[in-house]
């Protein structure tokens, strides 16, 4: 059989000639597709009668075409749908029944959609959930698809929760989403961030980049347990989703941590704090993302292989660490990316247009940097692509553990804001002391206020 062209298999569609005749007895799969996929729209005298034959067809490909070309028709055999959907074994196939027996909005197929609510795979009952969800106000229906709240499955949660429990939640932006508080802008609070954030209104930091405390790995980081100390972090990543606004990024930046041992008859211990902490955010309302790699060079990281590399036995292998992640996380919402990058004009976004230069992989390699007063600073070069990369000029950019400030001096020297917590006095006395006056930025300068002081600010 010769090959047909697009506009061939459009005018003998339009010719009504028998398109059924021309695939009878067709072996050539690539063929029978072609023409299926080709078909456009069908108009109400279609005869589709051959359409539901090929349901019975041997290739799955093939009666997937053809449901496709089915949900086009204008009065399509919903009942010979179902027949074929209790039969099919292809799961692509299935999905693409459910989904044009949905696009039909036919209330008749309502118990159908209940049980198929019930189906083994989630995309099938996500569609069965949408489907049903084109009728409104129709209590039955409410009724069978609110306890999917508890569906063993992610996906399906997320669906009915949108739908039924967080638009009660929703409150209103008192704040266009550009712009923000005057009294959080440039901003150091010396304070446990817990307390400060009391005092942040909802939705007004743009992106929230940090390195919390390394679990009892320092002074200042001891908590009772690995345990208190995720709930910790939980409670000021909960508390610092509440102030972002909606759709904007958290950047976390964390690796496994070591507790030596405490004597040679124990052994260290590691921590992985990245994949642990993870879970606390994720079940918080804070989507996933990306998870970047920061690569140092070895000869500035902690030396562990000394020990394999004489005696080279297995099971004592113990890597040089050279690498931290940030994990890349987005407050979730149903709006996309797009709704955000609208809500700044035209100028804020051609003057916040990243340079040439930028990172194209998710493995940054930056030399890590050291203070004299502060064991563990940000090098700025890994601020600044963050912070180029996650917001717009004019931004508030939020570090609850401000450490020796530099995210706020990076954000400042990008022309965004920031607001800082840090609770240890001698870290907040060097933020003060690092904070000269020609560096101030040129419309706000920095305030370093206490609790209450800063308390006092937000009335
Ligand atoms: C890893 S350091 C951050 C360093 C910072 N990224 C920098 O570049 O300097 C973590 C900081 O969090 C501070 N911190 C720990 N617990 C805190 C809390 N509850 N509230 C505010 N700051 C806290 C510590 O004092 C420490 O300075």
């Amino acid at each position: 059989m010769s090959i047909l062209t697009k506009q061939e298999i459009i005018s003998l569609k339009n010719n009504k000639v028998n398109l059924g005749e021309l695939l009878k007895n067709q072996d050539d799969i690539s063929y029978i597709n072609f023409v299926l996929e080709n078909l456009g729209q069908l108009s109400h005298d279609f005869n589709g009668d051959f359409l539901y034959e090929l349901l019975q067809h041997s290739h799955p490909q093939v009666r997937f075409n053809a449901v496709k070309n089915i949900g086009k028709l204008k009065n399509l055999d919903a009942n010979l749908l179902i027949k074929n959907y209790q039969v099919e074994t292809d799961t692509k196939v299935r999905r693409e029944i459910i989904s044009s027996i949905g696009r039909q909005r036919h209330i008749q197929n309502k118990s159908f959609l209940f049980n198929v609510l019930s189906d083994t795979d989630p995309k099938i009952v996500c569609q069965a959930i949408r489907a049903l969800l084109v009728f409104e106000h129709d209590k039955t229906i409410e009724a069978r698809l609110r306890p999917l709240v508890n569906h063993p499955n992610e996906m399906v949660r997320t669906v009915i929760y949108k739908e039924f429990f967080a638009k009660f939640h929703q409150k209103n932006a008192t704040l266009p989403h550009a712009e923000t508080y005057d009294f959080l802008k440039n901003i150091v609070v010396h304070a446990d961030v817990l307390k400060a954030l009391t005092h942040v209104p909802d939705d007004s930091v743009h992106l929230t980049f940090t390195s919390p405390p390394y679990y009892n790995a320092r002074d200042y980081a001891i908590y009772p347990s690995y345990q208190a100390y995720l709930e910790f972090l939980e409670r000021v990543f909960t508390e610092t989703h509440r102030i972002t606004k909606e759709g904007r990024f958290l950047i976390v930046n964390t690796s496994p941590v070591i507790i030596p041992r405490v004597s040679r008859a124990h052994s260290s211990k590691r921590y992985a704090i990245p994949f642990d902490l993870h879970h606390y955010l994720a079940r918080n309302g804070w989507e996933f993302i990306d998870d970047i790699i920061w690569l140092k060079p070895e000869a500035c990281v902690k030396n562990r292989i000394g020990g394999f590399m004489q005696h080279r036995k297995p099971l004592a292998y113990k890597p040089n660490a050279v690498t931290e992640y940030l994990m890349v996380y987005r407050k979730q919402t149903e709006k996309l990316l797009d709704w955000n990058i609208r809500s700044y004009d035209d100028e804020t976004v051609k003057n916040s247009k990243v340079s040439d230069g930028y990172e194209t992989t998710n493995v940054w390699k930056i030399d890590p940097c050291f203070d004299k007063i502060h064991p563990a600073v940000f090098p700025v070069e890994l601020c600044k692509r963050v912070i180029q990369y996650y917001s717009y000029k004019g931004d508030l950019i939020f570090d609850p553990f401000g450490g020796s400030g530099t995210v706020g001096r990076t954000a400042k020297s990008l022309d965004r804001f920031f607001f800082l917590t840090e609770q240890e006095p001698v870290y907040f006395e060097y933020m003060k002391a690092k904070s000269k006056p020609q560096t101030l930025f040129k419309e706000r300068q920095t305030l370093f206020l206490t609790l209450e002081q800063f308390v006092e600010s937000t009335k």
